[in-house]
């Protein structure tokens, strides 16, 4: 068996590495140009190219949950393109979004600017009803964070395409029921995929609808939000802060204004990271099960786009 290995911004060796110790009969090498044809391959944002000389691969392993780099290059139909499914992907985000929900609910930024002054003084306790947190996607990443952050008593909702139930949590869904689940809103975090259909879905309109005062966590993608719009409504109040993880480009530019913004915290894509023994188990023990015939999780729906 024959597996490539073509990684945007990935360093290769220790990927490799792993690959080959966990599968000690394969040939795993860094695809390059014009090599022989493999059965799998291992990509983060690849180029056409792979594809195209590759047309006989029966999957295409990506290292992250979002495929939105892919969905642009034509992949051979007889390729299934797998993404991570969670592989230690939920609970980073769990700790992200209740460590920015919690930081912004309990003042915790305010403390510190008392506490360095050499303040001693009590801020009035939240009432969590006054903080309804809405989740937008409720897939692998989403419930979990709707389940951690129910933990902390604070009243959720959460939208996805089709009709869910999660215990604690209000579930809307479909393009119809998006206004209620707004409506309902204080804290809205994204944990959409990029698609035609999400992309720019964080815009005047939509963070108008929430609850005045709203805050923003995005944790999907740059894409996903207008970022004129949010700064339009930082200074109307309608928004009362945003922690935006993730950018319309990456890095940051050194000039953005987000990076300076008194009420925007900026991380650096980071909320939930690749990691690597994890992915890989999750691959072999898919490449595994592919060989047995056997079906598998994570399987992207190109149509949908993920
Ligand atoms: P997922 O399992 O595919 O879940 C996607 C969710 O979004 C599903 O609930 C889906 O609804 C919903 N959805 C998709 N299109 C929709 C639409 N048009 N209207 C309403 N709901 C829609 O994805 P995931 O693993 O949770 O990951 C979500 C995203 O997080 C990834 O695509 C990636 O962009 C981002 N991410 C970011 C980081 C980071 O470090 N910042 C790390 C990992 C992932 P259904 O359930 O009905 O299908
Ligand atoms: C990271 O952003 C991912 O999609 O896994």
């Amino acid at each position: 068996m024959r597996i490539t290995f073509c990684c945007t911004d990935t360093k290769p060796e220790p990927w490799l590495q792993g690959l080959q110790a966990a599968l000690p009969q394969a040939d795993v090498s860094l695809w390059h140009s014009g090599d022989a044809p493999a059965d799998y391959a291992v990509v983060w944002a690849p180029p056409q190219t792979l594809f195209d000389q590759q047309p006989q691969l029966k999957a295409a392993f990506n290292i992250g949950a979002g495929v939105d780099a892919l969905l642009a290059l034509q992949v051979p139909p007889q390729t299934k393109l797998v993404r991570l499914d969670d592989a230690g992907m939920s609970v980073q985000m769990a700790e992200y979004v209740c460590h920015a929900l919690i930081r912004h609910t309990r003042e915790f930024d305010a403390y510190e600017a008392d506490t360095r002054a050499g303040n001693w003084s009590f801020r009035k306790p939240l009432a969590r009803a006054d903080f309804p947190v809405g989740i937008l996607g409720l897939g692998v990443l989403g419930a979990r964070v709707a389940q951690a952050v129910a933990q902390f008593e604070f009243p959720v909702l959460g939208w996805s395409r089709s009709p869910k139930h999660i215990a604690g949590v209000q579930c809307f869904s479909g393009a119809q029921e998006l206004d209620r689940f707004l409506a309902g809103t204080r804290v809205l975090v994204n944990l959409l995929p990029l698609t035609p259909e999400t992309e720019n879905i964080l815009n005047r309109h939509t963070l108008s609808q929430l609850h005045s005062g709203a805050y923003l966590i995005n944790v999907a993608r740059g894409r996903h939000l207008v970022e004129e719009d949010l700064l339009a409504l930082l200074e109307t109040g309608q928004m009362a802060g945003a922690m935006l993880d993730v950018f319309r480009t990456e890095p940051l530019p050194a000039d953005h204004p987000f990076w300076t913004h008194p009420r925007i915290t900026v991380t650096p894509h980071t909320s939930a990271r690749t990691l690597r023994s994890e992915s890989i188990a999750q691959i072999v023990g898919k490449i595994h099960a592919l060989e047995r015939g056997e079906p598998v999780a994570g399987v992207v729906d190109l149509v949908r786009g993920y």
